[in-house]
């Protein structure tokens, strides 16, 4: 009998031993897996913050600096910001567009996304190639990030009524309809 109860005791003295072990190593696994959390959760949004959110402000200057106003701003300034021009460039029947989010004779809502394709890669909003009098931006060397920067300035600007013909490039458009 008491022989059982020693065992009994030396038994639990060695259960509590090893359940003090095993909760000391599932601790520092805690505090292992929350110390990477807490790494992580620092240095993420930081990070993603300062590369991801487009800024307005970059873009007015990526702009000016890449004249988009040589085609897309009207003559007279006080038709409005980037409004687009009536006049088709030389030697076609391309007309620069209403680049503010004009519902009827702008972008409306084109998302910044889309607005990147087309500055980059001559994409427009139905998915097909833009007259190629409209400058692939990645062929200067342009990237996402400046593309996305003049999206965010282009969706900034005053919505400016200023209907502007459909550009017209023979040599694009119809078979891209076909
Ligand atoms: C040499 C003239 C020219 C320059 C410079 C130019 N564009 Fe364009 N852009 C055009 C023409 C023309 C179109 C219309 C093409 C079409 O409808 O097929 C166009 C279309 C666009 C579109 C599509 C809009 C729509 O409603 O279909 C966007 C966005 C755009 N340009 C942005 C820019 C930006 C931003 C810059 C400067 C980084 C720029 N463009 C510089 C001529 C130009």
């Amino acid at each position: 009998m008491t022989c059982a109860l020693r065992r009994w005791a030396a038994l639990r003295r060695s259960l509590v031993l090893l359940r003090s072990v095993l909760s000391a190593v599932a601790l520092s696994a805690v505090a292992v897996t929350l110390g990477g959390c807490t790494g992580d959760d620092s240095a993420a949004p930081d990070a993603g913050a300062a590369e991801a959110a487009p800024s307005a402000a970059s873009g007015a200057s990526a702009v000016a600096a890449r004249g988009c106003d040589r085609c897309h701003q009207p003559s007279d300034p006080r038709e409005g910001v980037l409004a687009g021009q009536t006049t088709a460039l030389p030697g076609s029947h391309a007309y620069g567009s209403n680049l503010t989010p004009d519902p009827d004779t702008g972008m409306d809502a084109w998302e910044a996304g889309t607005i990147a394709q087309a500055v980059l890669v001559g994409q427009g909003s139905d998915g097909g190639p833009l007259c190629p009098q409209m400058p692939r931006y990645a062929e200067a060397g342009m990237e996402q990030p400046e593309a996305l920067d003049i999206a965010a300035y282009l969706q900034s600007l005053a919505p400016v009524r200023h209907p502007i013909p459909p550009s017209v490039c023979p040599a694009l458009r119809p078979r891209a309809r076909d």
